[in-house]
């Protein structure tokens, strides 16, 4: 997609989140009172406070929007996710994913071990940087630094076992990881992202 047309994608759809919660007087819940049935699990305003929750503030929107479509259609492998997301119509999948992509990051201090963490570094630099910038800051590929580690092995058990779809060129550098540094590697990796707060 042309990147003028993306920034004015996102503006309409900032304006339409706006619209759809000052509608929320007439019509439907607004896009936050939505967000707030997501708290329990996600965390107030998506700062989840772990383990095998996974934080969904500052979450990129059309990751957001892309990842609540592949539970509703069964395209990723969930423990509840499928059941919340078929709740839900795609408009007011997009008013919260707006919401939660406005909402700060917070951040709790997981353990981690500083030698996995390091080769992790050097993995992510070569394998995972190019698509997760900056140490995998939340973006347009989601959001690794300082998400939930169970979390994160339970995805990438997913992905590796085929019961997550591989985001376009990914599964070629997580392999090559793999063919570099064995059964040390997706380990490494997750402990370089969990030492990040
Ligand atoms: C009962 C707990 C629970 C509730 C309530 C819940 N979630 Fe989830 N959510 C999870 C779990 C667990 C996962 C990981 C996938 C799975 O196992 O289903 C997840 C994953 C996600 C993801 C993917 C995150 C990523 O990094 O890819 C998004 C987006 C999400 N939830 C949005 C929501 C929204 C929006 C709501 C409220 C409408 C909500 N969730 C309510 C437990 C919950
Ligand atoms: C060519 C680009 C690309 C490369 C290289 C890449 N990824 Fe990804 N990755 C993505 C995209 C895009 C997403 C979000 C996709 C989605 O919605 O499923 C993603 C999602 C993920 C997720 C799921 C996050 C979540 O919240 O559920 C994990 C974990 C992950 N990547 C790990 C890695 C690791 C580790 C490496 C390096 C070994 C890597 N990726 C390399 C593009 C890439």
């Amino acid at each position: 997609m042309n990147k003028h047309f993306r920034v004015l994608l996102a503006a309409v759809f900032a304006l339409s989140a706006g619209a759809a919660s000052v509608a929320a007087e007439a019509g439907g819940p607004s896009a936050e009172a939505l967000a707030f049935t997501c708290a329990g699990c996600h965390g107030t305003d998506g700062s989840s406070v772990g383990p095998s929750m996974p934080s969904i503030a500052a979450m990129d929107p059309e990751v957001f929007i892309d990842a609540m479509k592949e539970y509703r259609e069964g395209k990723r492998n969930p423990t509840i996710m499928d059941r919340i997301a078929r709740a839900y119509t795609d408009e007011q999948i997009e008013g919260m994913a707006w919401f939660f992509a406005r909402q700060r990051l917070r951040l709790y201090p997981q353990e981690y071990d500083a030698d996995r963490a390091a080769l992790g570094a050097r993995l992510h630099r070569d394998y995972c940087e190019n698509c997760h910038l900056d140490g995998g800051r939340p973006g347009d590929a989601g959001t690794l630094a300082g998400q939930w580690m169970p979390y994160l092995e339970y995805t990438m058990d997913d992905f590796l076992a085929g019961e997550r779809e591989w985001p376009r060129k990914m599964e070629r550098e997580v392999r090559a990881a793999i063919e570099e540094e064995g059964d040390r590697a997706v380990p490494a990796l997750i402990h370089f992202y969990g030492s990040q707060h």
